[in-house]
């Protein structure tokens, strides 16, 4: 039968400390100067580098390595974080949700069937992220399930947008914006009453994330529930436009707005007897919205009105809150992560971030999954992040707590799994500000060095990794890699994510001589991390495990 325990690993010893560190956003490509990595100091990481081939390599962070659809999409922290955890590829919510609308099976499901009940009298509401960025959401499976509604009997159809501009190029709003209104124009001809009904930037509305700030939530309630914000327009094309021309604007932080009629009343706010949708399959930053919709009770923010909706996620978001309680297609069944593996085997952790990525090493890191397995096994901490500013203001973050949090935990020898993430080079990357990013890298590898010395002095093991690219590349490019040029000859700044690989580097003095990097896996991946550390930890990793990425030389 099966067994938690995991057999002894013929040559490695158990009991040595292990600094785990994920960089978020820290991808390897060409250096330039638009590679923020090589343009900042960054000696500890560079040194880590000088261990090629045996202790420092690459490995697949994007596509289908980490179980996104295609190879054209790049990596994230949701499925860089599953695939690091629980050293297996899982099909992806993308995935996922892309073979549910082509099968049709989407629409026989339990939660179409219950939002299906309000088709009748009440009015389809899908709230979520516009842009085929592919990392939350993506605007082609919005239209389909828009059509497949509407075919099955939604009369009232209103979208409320949250525009983009992190996961793909800023001003690509307005393109998604007249996509959608084209589609939606067409459901109307057809005699669907579609309209969108609010919106705002995924950063200042809604797509919150690890209750960082609630206001976010807040201002989408009030714009998507209560039918109330700042700025109100007859289009929603008009309002992307529009409020793009302020000073500073930009996509990922619009604010909120809702569409009116020609007597100035709300077209669209959420009253009983609706159906909700929110149609991102990415979870961290539905959570909170998911809380909101559908907790009776309910203290982080007034709600004023809480209508009784049917409301139904794209996916369960949180598998151990079972939230929502509806969803449209199961999400990916990640079970036996690393992390429970450990705790089973007298493996004690701690793992620590700042808000803005703590649940990447935690709730990620275990498979979506909130909470200890085993409280008296292990400790995570979180630092609270800045709120209220976009982190180019502040570059620095928290790298420097999160690390002096790692050495502590390190030096007091009570856990023997030390795991951090360090999220300068993603978040400051995202903001698109070189200059920023730049110092964002350079914090990240100070903080990368007092980990490092904390494992010198406790004789420990360190890996060192990360979850994706973002700040190696920040301009967009064509075909040949040249960067491309918009209208007035500007470059053009990439906000996202890349397809990139990333660095791991392992060593210490603990880790035992003759262990270096095997050769035979040159298409390891992230999900080959996790057997890996299962070794170092003295173990042999489950048989269903990806494999590990080293061996032991005599
Ligand atoms: C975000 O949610 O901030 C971006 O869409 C993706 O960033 P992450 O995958 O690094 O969290
Ligand atoms: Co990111």
């Amino acid at each position: 039968g099966f067994s938690w325990k995991l057999p002894d690993h013929p040559k490695l010893p158990k009991g040595k400390i292990i600094g785990l560190i994920v960089l978020d956003g820290w991808g390897e490509a060409n250096p330039d100067q638009y590679n923020c990595i090589h343009v900042a100091e960054t000696p500890t990481m560079d040194s880590l580098k000088k261990g090629a081939p045996e202790k420092w390599r690459l490995v697949r962070a994007h596509g289908t390595a980490v179980g996104l659809p295609t190879e054209d999409d790049m990596g994230n922290s949701e499925v860089g974080h599953n695939a690091l955890g629980a050293g297996r590829i899982y099909a992806q919510g993308a995935k996922l949700v892309d073979l549910a609308l082509a099968s049709g099976k989407i629409y026989d499901g339990e939660g179409f069937k219950y939002i299906k009940e309000s088709f009748e009298s009440g009015t389809l509401h899908l709230i979520g992220l516009l842009s085929d960025g592919g990392v939350h959401s993506r605007i082609d499976q919005l239209q389909l399930l828009l059509k497949g509604a509407s075919e099955r009997g939604a009369k009232r159809i209103r979208v409320h947008i949250l525009t983009d501009g992190r996961d793909v190029l800023d001003g690509s709003s307005v393109g998604f914006v007249e996509t959608l209104e084209n589609d939606l124009a067409k459901l109307r001809e057809k005699g669907v009453d579609a309209q969108v009904a609010s919106g705002g930037g995924r950063m200042y509305v809604t797509m919150d994330r690890y209750e960082n700030d609630w206001d976010v939530v807040k201002r989408g309630w009030d714009a998507q529930v209560l039918g109330e914000a700042p700025h109100k327009f007859k289009s929603a094309v008009e309002a992307v436009k529009k409020l793009r021309e302020e000073p500073n604007a930009n996509d990922q932080y619009l604010p909120p707005f809702v569409i009116v009629d020609d007597n100035g009343k709300a077209v669209g706010p959420i009253v009983d007897g609706d159906a909700v949708v929110t149609f991102n399959f990415r979870a961290d930053r539905m959570v909170m919205i998911a809380k909101a919709l559908e907790y009776e009770d309910f203290d982080k923010f007034d709600r004023v009105r809480f209508p009784k909706i049917r409301y139904a996620g794209m996916l369960q978001y949180d598998g151990e809150l079972k939230l929502p309680s509806h969803y449209l297609v199961s999400p990916p069944e990640i079970e036996r992560t690393s992390g429970e593996y450990l705790v089973h085997n007298g493996v004690c952790t701690f793992a620590c971030s700042e808000t803005v990525k703590f649940g990447h090493v935690t709730f990620f890191w275990n498979g979506n999954r909130s909470g200890y397995f085993n409280p008296e096994m292990e400790e995570y901490v979180e630092i609270p992040s800045d709120s209220g500013i976009t982190f180019n203001v502040q570059p620095k973050m928290k790298a420097l707590e999160i690390a002096e949090k790692a050495r502590d935990a390190i030096l007091s020898r009570k856990f023997h799994q030390v795991r951090v993430n360090l999220p300068n080079s993603d978040m400051v990357g995202h903001t698109g500000d070189v200059d920023a990013t730049v110092v964002a890298c350079k914090a990240a590898d100070e903080a990368v060095k007092i980990i490092l010395d904390a494992i010198e002095q406790v004789g420990g093991i360190y890996v060192v990794t990360a979850d994706h690219g973002n700040a190696e590349d920040m301009v967009k490019r064509n075909k040949s890699g040249k960067p491309l040029l918009d209208k007035n000859g500007n470059i053009q700044i990439l906000t996202s994510h890349t397809l990139q690989p990333v660095p791991i580097a392992i060593g210490g003095p603990g880790l035992a001589p003759g262990v270096r990097f095997r050769n035979d896996v040159p298409n390891g991946g992230l999900a080959n991390v996790a057997a890996t550390v299962i070794n170092l930890h003295g173990f042999e990793a489950p048989s269903d495990y990806e494999t590990t990425l080293i061996e032991v030389v005599d």
